[in-house]
């Protein structure tokens, strides 16, 4: 079938927007525009406010929006609220929190809070000639453009900490970086960071223009490319740890406390060496991550993007998480570089926010870099317990057998037999159809 494009699609109103799509693309079956309607929210201010996030929403998509309980974070017992669709990683959250429970908890060290951005430009000047203008002229004149950008964030304890000039000319010909680095205190910093690094463009433009020291074909070869802060963050990271004697590593999977520790460590040292396991055991990490995150309402592409630019800084995708099994002790622990925030963004207008916020104690953002590195911790042991014992389709196809239950209709009497089936035993697909056919034909 050919489709026709739309003109002026954003500026329809919801329900124009709806008969078109269903007109152009689903056959003019009304029943989809029942499946947008079921999802919309009663209560129409509620409902305005979420089309009001982004831009053409015509429904709302629903996340599970579950509970880990039982984390000792730093000697406080905190439930986490996490948003996410994967069946398992909720169950594997609580289980780790209680693991961990009676050994002391998770502790936690914010090992530092710097956010960093550049402008990028172009300019075809010797490079000794360039940072003679920057430290001598560009970078009073960068700061005192940005005063009044700057205040409040300096009135709350934050601002911008440095600016550098970076000469990247032996990688690209006259590419040279305004370098600044922020601290954006509760706040991830987004909007601030890009308005001071647009002002920096503005004021690198002017001050070229007006150098005495450049010629006139040096000045007119400047080319602000761009302006914008980095989702990396390698000066942003918190440490997340659990450890406590071998002997107490007590496991019901019938292995040695020795044997688990030994196993445990080899699986994190293959995670290390080996960027084809480090990329699935790091997106365990960020189930657990990412699920926080999201609850919290700030943004999983930007901490997914760090996340893994970070575990690739030695030039080898590498795992987030360590561990040593020296003299008796176990130690796991996570390097996790994150940024995020308690204050702007959609945290004071998501009403689910505000409530895991409210859940959380209303943390700080540091506070909360804890938590999602806990979160991840967390997430991984409960993987690699399951990975170097039972191995991980017990516990998550456990989890997994309602989704296949419901994909068959299965009355709620055959959800309990299933549970009962089951009991001892992993669910696999086929053998829940094989089972499902065998109820059914005895009815
Ligand atoms: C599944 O979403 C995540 C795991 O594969 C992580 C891992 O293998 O470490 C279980």
């Amino acid at each position: 079938m050919n489709h026709q494009p739309v003109e002026g699609f954003s500026k329809l109103s919801k329900q124009r927007k709806i008969d078109w799509l269903i007109s152009e693309y689903l056959s003019n079956d009304r029943s989809y525009e029942q499946i947008l309607q079921q999802y919309w929210n009663n209560d129409s201010d509620l409902q305005k406010l979420h089309e009001e996030f982004s831009e053409n929403t015509i429904s709302n998509f629903y996340m599970p929006y579950g509970i880990a309980p039982n984390f000792l974070i730093d000697g406080k017992l905190l439930a986490l609220p996490m948003a996410v669709e994967e069946s398992s990683v909720v169950a594997a959250a609580s289980k780790a929190a209680k693991f961990w429970l009676d050994k002391g908890g998770f502790k936690t060290t914010i090992i530092n809070t710097k956010k960093l951005g550049h402008t990028h430009f172009i300019l075809n000047v010797e490079p000794h000639k360039l940072q003679h203008f920057f430290n001598f002229k560009l970078k009073k004149k960068l700061f005192d453009a940005t005063e009044d950008i700057t205040a409040n964030m300096r009135k709350r304890g934050g601002g911008i900490l440095n600016i550098r000039l970076i000469d990247k000319t032996e990688e690209m010909p006259n590419y040279f970086q305004l370098k600044a680095s922020f601290d954006t205190v509760d706040s991830m910093g987004a909007n601030f960071i890009n308005s001071c690094l647009e002002q920096f463009g503005k004021t690198l433009k002017e001050e070229v223009a007006n150098e005495a020291d450049f010629t006139q074909a040096e000045k007119d070869s400047l080319q602000v490319v761009m302006n914008i802060l980095s989702n990396f963050t390698p000066d942003c990271i918190v440490r997340a740890e659990v450890s406590c004697p071998i002997d107490e590593l007590k496991d019901d999977s019938g292995i040695s406390n020795e044997e688990f520790a030994w196993k445990f460590k080899q699986a994190v040292n293959i995670a290390e060496i080996e960027p084809y396991r480090a990329t699935t055991h790091n997106k365990g990490i960020m189930n657990g991550v990412d699920a926080v995150v999201i609850a919290t309402g700030n943004d999983f592409r930007a901490t997914e993007a760090c996340a893994h630019a970070y575990a690739s800084r030695n030039g080898k995708y590498s795992s987030l998480t360590h561990c040593t099994t020296d003299n008796g002790i176990f130690r796991f622990w996570i390097d996790l570089p994150i940024s995020v925030g308690v204050v702007g963004g959609l945290t004071n207008l998501h009403p689910l926010v505000k409530f895991s916020l409210a859940l959380l104690g209303k943390p700080s953002a540091q506070e909360l870099m804890s938590i999602l590195a806990v979160s991840g911790l967390a997430q991984n042991f409960g993987a690699l317990r399951s990975l170097v014992t039972t191995g991980i389709q017990k516990g998550h196809m456990k989890m997994h057998l309602f989704n296949i239950l419901n994909q068959f209709g299965a009355t709620e009497e055959e959800k309990q037999h299933f549970v009962t089936y089951f009991k001892d035993k992993t669910v696999s697909h086929h053998e829940v159809i094989a089972e499902l056919e065998n109820l059914r034909s005895k009815k």
